[in-house]
């Protein structure tokens, strides 16, 4: 959501920073900026739509002089997408220019502090307060007005600011939304993520919050509000480049659906030895979670899928009431939370505004707090007190795949785990969970290899207006998610209902040739989801039916069936899924949709 860049060093500004913005795109945006000062000024450039008519504007960078410079891929949230509201923006008297990423919340009580004051604005947007914030309070010292400006604003904000009194350097700030600092050999970056900066180095700091960050091309320091000088650690980042570039694939998203038996892998395998689970990161001790009375899950969007998933797996194994709330619900509605509670956290990018917000709130409860996250270093994860990072490597397309599966994973082990230590699974179920854990990356490769069944079926069924996925119990917590990849890439309107439910109302819509997605892979609940396909059948609809190798009969039943490994029970979402986002995937690609970075759509959603 907004992505920030900045270069500061010896080698032309613009095209560094367009390169950077590139590889933010996935992050979301509506269009795009950079500013950069040219010995004597600071020139900005900025285009509303694709960073391509940014780069066409300024010959990919090489018509904009200059050695220092920031730029911004921008997500409207306050005034529309416009050139006027791209960033950066730059303060009236054009002495600062400033690119910003979160939400300022008191900004039209700023802003109508200085319009009464007699200060200009030339756009709508929340940011432009800042710089003109900078300009007000300016003393001749930067980087004490960035401090005083800091203390007039609510909200949260990664701040990416030049200012023309010394240029040789670019100050940095968040609260909130994430900024890291690459280090290079004199030269030196800032950017809201890492790929941004993978190319040039891989050593980095990441800011905290209200920590500012002096950057020069040789030089960062950092301090805190108080002008203490702050010591951080250099973190190395040891991703394969690889891991942030396509290679070869058409999109992101694919190729993030077929690196899943890996990263589930990734993330099992460490995690196992001498045949038993192991947690070194956590400190959670087995008296203490003996002592919770109820476990809480608190994530958004598909995370929140991997939450409803983790309620039926947990209550069913470990015999423990289990909440599980969208996170922007839960952090409003005065939880039942206590030290008595083991709150789970899901988080892919770790930074996601409301999910933090609610592990806020429970800890200020006394919840014990353990996340699933995958972005290491995150706000979540340093939050947390016990972290288990799922070991996916870096996601770039906006709809998440390989995220979603190895928290997945994670639930998986933590099941085994705890079910042991509460004594709710038996030594024969804890092997044969384990040895079932083990086998799904590979019968995740073997449903990889009938994609183009899949595809077919895609193929017959990417223009319809509305589709339905059903499902019982595990099977509609996984046909919430089928809806939600459909729906985010497709942009087909889809539902996702329990199956049982259809008859109370939904079953209205059902018309001939409505497309209804029957998820029934659960051998104990077959039957019944059988008999509301029926249901469905019978009012005109066209069955697509997801069962397990062991049940052809469905093609009796429904239009089309396609057919997964089998496995226990509780795993079968982490292979079930795998049509499904091969459908919205082969679906949105069949429509011509922008698949990797879909419309209105953020990666990372920081604001609230
Ligand atoms: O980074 P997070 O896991 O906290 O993100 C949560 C959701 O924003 C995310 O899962 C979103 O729903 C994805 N676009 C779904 O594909």
């Amino acid at each position: 959501m907004c992505g920030i860049v900045g270069y500061i060093g010896y080698e032309q500004a613009a095209p560094n920073l367009l390169s950077g913005l590139e590889k933010l795109e996935y992050r979301g945006y509506d269009s795009a900026g950079v500013c950069v000062y040219d010995g004597e000024k600071l020139n900005v450039f900025k285009a509303k739509g694709k960073l391509k008519i940014l780069s066409d504007m300024i010959d990919g960078g090489k018509a904009v002089k200059g050695t220092v410079g920031i730029g911004h891929t921008r997500w409207a949230t306050h005034g529309e997408p416009s050139d006027a509201n791209s960033h950066p923006h730059l303060s009236d008297s054009g002495k600062f220019a400033v690119v910003h990423n979160g939400i300022i919340e008191n900004y039209i009580k700023l802003k109508d502090h200085l319009i009464r004051r007699g200060v200009k604005f030339y756009s709508e947007t929340d940011t432009e307060v800042i710089a003109q914030l900078l300009d007000y309070y300016y003393t001749g010292d930067i980087i004490d007005t960035v401090i005083k400006v800091l203390s007039k604003v609510n909200g949260s904000y990664a701040l990416g600011i030049i200012c023309l009194d010394n240029p040789d350097q670019i100050i940095a700030v968040r609260k909130e939304s994430p900024l890291i600092i690459g280090l290079g050999k004199n030269e030196n970056y800032i950017a809201s993520d890492i790929p941004a900066i993978l190319e040039k180095t891989r050593d980095i700091y990441r800011l905290d919050a209200d920590e500012i960050a002096i950057i020069t091309s040789s030089d960062v320091k950092i301090i805190n509000t108080d002008k203490d000088e702050v010591k951080k650690e250099v973190q190395h980042i040891n991703w394969d480049i690889s891991a942030a570039e396509k290679g070869g694939y058409e999109t992101f998203m694919f190729k993030e659906i077929m690196e899943q038996p890996k990263a589930f892998r990734d993330t099992i395998n460490p995690r196992i030895k001498d045949n038993r689970i192991v947690f070194d990161e956590i400190n959670l001790t087995p008296e203490q979670f003996k002592s919770f009375k109820k476990i809480c899950i608190v994530a958004c969007g598909s995370a929140y899928h991997v939450g409803v998933v983790a309620k039926y797996v947990f209550e069913q194994t470990l015999r423990i009431p289990v909440e599980v709330d969208v996170a922007s619900e839960f952090r409003y509605r005065n939880p039942i939370v206590d030290d008595k509670t083991l709150v789970i956290v899901i988080s892919q990018s770790g930074e996601t505004a409301d999910t933090l917000a609610a592990l806020r709130e429970a800890k200020s409860y006394g919840a014990y707090i353990l996340s699933i996250v995958n972005v290491v270093g995150s706000a979540i994860a340093n939050e947390s007190d016990d972290v288990v990072y799922t070991w996916a490597g870096p996601e770039i397309a906006v709809a998440t795949t390989k995220a979603y599966s190895t928290q997945l994973a994670v639930v998986y082990l933590l099941t085994i785990y705890f079910g042991d230590i509460l004594g709710t699974i038996s030594e024969t179920e804890y092997k044969k969970y384990l040895s079932e854990l083990r086998l799904i990356p590979d019968k995740i490769e073997q449903i990889l290899k009938n994609k183009e069944d899949i595809q077919y079926f895609a193929s017959q069924q990417f223009d319809n207006r509305d589709i339905f996925f059903i499902g019982r119990n595990l099977d509609y917590a996984l046909s919430l998610e089928g809806s939600l990849k459909l729906k985010e890439i497709s942009y087909i309107h889809s539902e996702a209902y329990a199956a049982g439910e259809l008859k109370h109302g939904t079953i209205s819509l059902i018309e001939d040739g409505t497309l209804v997605v029957a998820l029934a892979t659960h051998e104990n609940l077959f039957e019944k989801t059988m008999s509301n396909v029926v249901e469905v059948k019978s009012r005109g609809a066209v069955v697509l039916g997801l069962t397990c190798e062991n049940h052809p009969e469905i093609e009796k039943s429904v239009d089309f069936a396609f057919y997964i490994p089998k496995t226990c029970d509780i795993m079968l979402p982490s292979l079930a899924v795998i049509p499904l986002q091969l459908f919205a995937y082969y679906v949105a690609s069949l429509k011509g949709c922008d698949i990797d970075k879909p419309r209105n759509l953020a990666k990372s959603v920081t604001v609230e």
